[in-house]
């Protein structure tokens, strides 16, 4: 494969493909498991995930690449098989979460900053002998009474530039996620509130990925959908994929070749509805798709539910959901 990061970037983004976002930090693979009675430990979790990358038929059609945590990037299979090898076999591409989180941020109560630019440079060196092709940093921006602020707005985004700035310096396509939070406390804003503060957020990250030489060819645009707050009235799924377009219509250049939304807390069916109406409903410069975690994975965790002998269980319920997206991915999804 081309080394080009516009290259690369357009093959993640490829007709009918979409990224599986297969890396939940330690702590979060753990909350996880838990909901399937399993202890999260080094072989349980590489079990898990070989699960899902030996889904070969789903994977060579639906999955352009997976997006892998630090400890996944390193691990063989039982057959000692590299799991980056396993995702290269079957034509995807490994990429790499380099973040390390949304932690407080000082003189901002109720708001974070993401962490991980010290020593990014070398890290992503490492990465890249490791295979990976490209990366992750993850914004969080929570709505609330009168917040996100518009400090906490600005520096996030700016971290996000810096970051970018560092993958493309590496041939590494940063996929770049500022997610603004369907959650958040209470969690009861509206999709019009929710429609302003991704202009917003959007906008002032373009503006700092310009100050920062970003080549915008090469790069993802990880966002959320413009949705209602998950304890308010749900918005029909015609509405939610007008305002969400509309919303990256008014932010997005068209430079940018493609645009993989985060799930967030939707229902499985939910993020597929909206994104294959999105497709179907809208011309646009650039492709929509996935890059789901929860979405993709929360029913083949509970085939799965950590027994071998559910190995195959678990690869049905996680290919038909990498279907279905494959399908919202050019609008061809119905219910
Ligand atoms: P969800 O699709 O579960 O939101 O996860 C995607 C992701 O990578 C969040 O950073």
């Amino acid at each position: 494969m081309s080394e080009r990061l516009e290259d690369i970037a357009i093959a993640m983004v490829a007709d009918g493909k979409g990224l599986l976002a297969a890396d939940e930090s330690s702590g979060t693979i753990q909350k996880r498991f838990e909901t399937i009675g399993l202890a999260s430990t080094e072989e349980s979790r590489r079990d898990y995930r070989e699960m899902l990358f030996r889904s070969e038929d789903a994977m060579k059609t639906c999955i352009s690449g997976v997006i892998l945590y630090d400890e996944t990037i390193r691990q063989s299979a039982a057959d000692g098989t590299k799991l980056t090898e396993i995702i290269k076999q079957v034509g995807s591409i490994p990429g790499i979460k380099v973040d390390a989180g949304a932690k407080p941020l000082a003189g901002f109560p109720g708001e974070t900053i993401t962490e991980g630019l010290d020593g990014l440079r070398e890290r992503l060196a490492e990465y890249y002998a490791l295979g990976a092709r490209f990366a992750k940093w993850r914004g969080v921006i929570s709505i609330s009474d009168g917040l996100p602020s518009w400090g906490a707005v600005k520096q996030n985004a700016q971290a996000l530039a810096r970051y970018a700035a560092l993958c493309q310096e590496a041939g590494i396509v940063p996929i770049v996620e500022p997610e603004v939070l369907m959650d958040g406390k209470p969690g009861t804003h509206s999709i019009d509130r929710c429609y302003e503060v991704t202009e917003w957020v959007l906008k002032t990250v373009f503006a700092e990925l310009y100050d920062a030489r970003i080549v915008l060819e090469g790069m993802i645009l990880k966002p959320n959908m413009v949705i209602d707050g998950k304890n308010a009235r749900k918005a029909s799924v015609e509405e939610v994929a007008e305002k969400t377009v509309r919303c990256l219509k008014s932010t997005v250049p068209a430079a940018v070749p493609g645009i993989a939304f985060l799930s967030g807390g939707q229902s499985d069916e939910e993020a597929t509805a909206h994104l294959s109406a999105m497709n179907a409903s809208f011309d646009m410069p650039w492709k929509l798709t996935f890059s789901y975690g929860r979405a993709l994975q929360a029913a083949a965790l509970k085939a799965w539910g950590g027994k071998p002998e559910n190995v195959a269980a678990g690869q049905r319920a996680f290919a038909h959901r990498a279907r279905m997206n494959s399908l919202a991915a050019t609008g061809g999804w119905k219910q």
